[in-house]
């Protein structure tokens, strides 16, 4: 009998753990009336508050989209690779996809809705429309809530740095040459 751990084992183990304490508060809470699995939770997205009854397995990613309607945020392969789902933690870009929405209530979400909109463009999407930097369009909100941490956290001091610290955000269309321009143009403007 073999009782060698694999990297597989060790990932479920690290996996369940957080799922294990969000699904025993969600037993114990005496105000819960949810169903057993389910929890009531709240999440603080682009200054609003979203009461949701979710799964406790519930990614970030799929309370954003499925239970708060904010359909910005996009899937591509919901395993963290692709930063597609990208958003702003607390100011900080995360992938959505890879953190469980009950573990994140009373903190502050951003998300592409919350940055700008179509009449009051952020001005890092300004300068991917100006750049033309996108095709079918289904990276871009990964890519401009990447662009604009990127700045803040002072990552963009050349072409060279600008590519490696983005290089968490795929884009399937090989946007790439147009969305460095519009970022290089933001880091310039500071
Ligand atoms: Fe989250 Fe790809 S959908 S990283
Ligand atoms: Fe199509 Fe990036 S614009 S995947």
């Amino acid at each position: 009998m073999s009782f060698e751990i694999t990297r597989r084992d060790a990932l479920v183990a690290s996996a369940a753990a957080p799922l294990a304490a969000v699904a025993a508060r969600a037993q114990t809470s005496p105000a819960s009336t949810a169903e057993p699995g389910t929890i009531d939770i709240t999440l603080q997205v682009n200054g609003t508050a979203h009461a949701l009854r979710v799964d406790v397995r519930t990614s970030l990613l799929d309370a954003l989209r499925e239970h708060a309607g904010l359909t910005g945020s996009k899937k591509g392969c919901d395993m963290g690779s692709c930063g597609a789902c990208t958003v702003h933690l607390e100011g900080e870009r995360v992938v959505s996809c890879l953190i469980l929405a009950a573990r994140v209530q009373g903190r502050q979400i951003t998300t592409i809705e919350g940055l700008g909109h179509d009449t009051a463009m952020h001005p890092m999407q300004a300068a991917f429309v100006e750049h033309d930097a996108m095709q079918c369009g289904y990276c871009t909100p990964g890519q401009i809530m990447s662009a604009t941490a990127l700045i803040h956290e002072g990552h963009a001091r050349s072409d060279h740095d600008i590519r490696e610290w983005m290089s968490g955000n795929l884009c399937r269309c090989g946007a790439y040459p147009n969305i460095v321009a519009a970022i290089r143009d933001m880091a310039e403007v500071g």
